[in-house]
């Protein structure tokens, strides 16, 4: 008892002694500790402009990473700072992205029915016409056997056509003996004065079609190529009067792989 007595006597009379001296003290403490706490806010006033800078310039991602790594203290700071003018400039760019179709333009064409072509000029070439009400279409367009770019890129084109001849469909008894089978993908530039296509890829064989009594032979062709904006592609086979009507076995389409 005595000691805690004399301990609490200590310490009122070291505070009355030590009272005007710190008086004087806490005052410039006061100063120092606005002029402390003007140079953060002005620090942080630049370091949020350097954040929204750094957002803009597309480094949002490396401060974020930076941000996760550091002290808890120091994300918290970071956090606050950046959070607020970030999030709302992220949120923007996301409802951006969402209203933008993103998906990649790309078509896919089965042939176009009842078909009616001729068995005359047989190796003459004819363009073959597409369903576009049937098939899928994503930003491309179709007019006239042709499949039409919206948007230019670098395209995968492919057609596949399926020929078939059963003799007992065949009133009219046309000779088989010796059919050539070909196909061709022409791709026709929009920028020509002329438009003279340009052949992009064929393939096909001759058959004997006068031995078995049903035949069927397919041909499916594809590659890469860029494409403009206005560009056309179409196919062209011979003996058309042969080709599947079939939408699984005769169809046209591409898609775009990247710019
Ligand atoms: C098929 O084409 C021929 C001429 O090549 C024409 O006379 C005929 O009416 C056409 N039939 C159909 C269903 O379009
Ligand atoms: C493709 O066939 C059509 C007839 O349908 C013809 O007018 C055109 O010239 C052919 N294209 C080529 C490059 O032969």
């Amino acid at each position: 008892m005595a000691a805690n007595d004399y301990r609490a006597y200590l310490r009122n009379h070291i505070d009355m002694e030590e009272a005007p001296g710190r008086a004087a003290h806490t005052g410039s403490t006061h100063r120092a500790l606005i002029f402390g706490t003007l140079a953060v806010m002005g620090l942080l006033q630049v370091a949020s402009s350097v954040a929204i800078l750094l957002h803009l310039t597309g480094y949002l991602r490396e401060v974020d990473l930076a941000s996760a790594q550091r002290s808890p203290n120091e994300e918290m700071h970071s956090e606050t700072l950046i959070a607020d003018p970030l999030k709302s400039f992220k949120e923007r760019k996301e409802k951006c992205r969402l209203k933008k179709d993103t998906r990649m333009p790309s078509a896919h064409l089965p042939i176009k029915t009842p078909t009616n072509f001729s068995a005359k000029n047989r190796n003459a070439l004819t363009m073959i016409t597409w369903d576009d009400f049937q098939g899928l279409n994503v930003k491309m367009r179709y007019h006239d056997g042709r499949i039409q770019v919206d948007e230019a890129g670098y395209y995968y084109v492919y057609a596949k056509t399926c020929f078939r001849y059963a003799e007992e469909h065949d009133s009219s008894k046309e000779d088989v003996s010796n059919v050539q089978l070909f196909q061709y993908i022409y791709h026709e530039k929009h920028t020509q004065s002329v438009i003279t296509p340009i052949l992009l890829t064929k393939s096909g064989g001759t058959l004997q079609w006068n031995i078995a009594k049903y035949n069927m032979y397919c041909v499916e062709q594809g590659r890469g190529i860029q494409l403009n904006n206005g560009d056309g592609i179409y196919v062209n086979v011979s003996n058309a009067w042969l080709l599947d009507p079939a939408a699984d076995g005769t169809y046209f389409g591409t898609f775009k792989i990247s710019n």
